[in-house]
């Protein structure tokens, strides 16, 4: 019997120097997307997907979101006193009553891996997710960590989200090598991982995104890898040992997938998400509209 996927870790001890001089002294994963924190999203992600328990592996000036999960009880009691109830029910219905969340510290962020290494005794001996928080995965019709889940529940197996990417820009992910395999149900196998391939080299066009599903025996591979990429212990390098031991699974994303990360894909979540508010959405149609056929954006040239 394979066990249930209930534990996730979230690392957010990263310095964010992509978004400075934003991140200076706000953590990257409180920036906010239309009206809450990319952190929130996330969050709602793995609840949807059925996970009970977080750890957030945190690092220096991250403690807003420690407070964002928070109960305010001095903002509460001014609310209720206001009678402001939407706005009290959005500060206090972020987690269902029985969620937990931990805390523990990376002393320095020292890569990936050795970030999630950090959650091993919260975890102990049972499968969990790991969730990158810069990146917002969102799909209408279904949950991408859900079908990770139901694939792990189904085979024991190591499962990663990749998305099918253009061919030119392979060197800027983690890629699957997937030999002969078929994509069967949305799901493949993978043989290997390939860390940022130029494309004539790629083994294929299934880049890894943010979001595992992991047996607890990552931890003994994370143990045993050295610094590797920009002096860090990466995650895809115990994934590649770990796949000499158990099998892993690619879930190829179909929906949106935004890189918080990076100041496009940032704004690119926020007009997403904005364009589908029932408030704002339609004003900001017009907008975008309006100012699209002003001249200095026509003359703009396309990426
Ligand atoms: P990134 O490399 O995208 O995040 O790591 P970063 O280092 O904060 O960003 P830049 O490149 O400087 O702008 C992906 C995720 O892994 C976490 C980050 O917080 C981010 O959520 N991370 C990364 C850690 O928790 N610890 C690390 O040592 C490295």
């Amino acid at each position: 019997m394979t066990q249930k996927v209930r534990k996730a870790v979230l690392p957010v001890a990263g310095l964010g120097t992509r978004f400075l001089p934003a991140t200076k002294a706000t953590p990257k994963e409180m920036l906010t997307v239309v009206d809450k924190p990319i952190i929130q999203y996330v969050v709602e992600e793995a609840l949807e997907a059925g996970i009970e328990e977080f750890v957030f592996v945190t690092g220096r000036g991250k403690s807003a979101i420690e407070n964002h999960f928070d109960k305010p009880y001095e903002l509460i009691d001014m609310l209720e006193k206001k009678g402001k109830l939407k706005e009290l029910a959005s500060v206090t219905d972020i987690l269902p009553k029985d969620t937990k969340l931990f805390y523990t510290r990376q002393g320095a962020p020292l890569g990936l891996g050795h970030a999630i290494y950090q959650a091993k005794s919260v975890i102990g001996d049972e499968p969990f997710a790991v969730l990158l928080p810069d990146d917002i995965i969102y799909d209408d019709s279904e949950n991408a960590l859900s079908k990770m889940i139901e694939i792990h529940d189904r085979t024991n197996s190591n499962v990663v989200l990749t998305m099918d990417v253009p061919k030119e820009r392979t060197q800027n992910y983690g890629v699957l090598d997937i030999q002969n395999e078929k994509v069967d149900n949305g799901c493949v196998k993978a043989h290997g991982f390939v860390e940022k391939p130029a494309p004539e080299n790629a083994p294929s066009t299934l880049a890894v995104t943010g979001r595992y599903v992991f047996n607890a025996s990552i931890f003994d591979e994370i143990e045993k890898t050295t610094p590797g990429y920009g002096g860090e212990i990466q995650l895809t390098d115990a994934m590649d040992s770990l796949l000499e031991k158990e099998d892993f699974y690619g879930y190829i994303l179909k929906g949106e997938r935004f890189d918080c990360g990076d100041k496009f894909g940032f704004q690119q979540a926020n007009l997403y998400f904005a364009l589908k508010d029932e408030f704002i959405g339609p004003k900001l149609k017009n907008y975008i509209e309006k100012i699209s056929a002003e001249k200095i954006f026509t003359d703009l040239k396309s990426a």
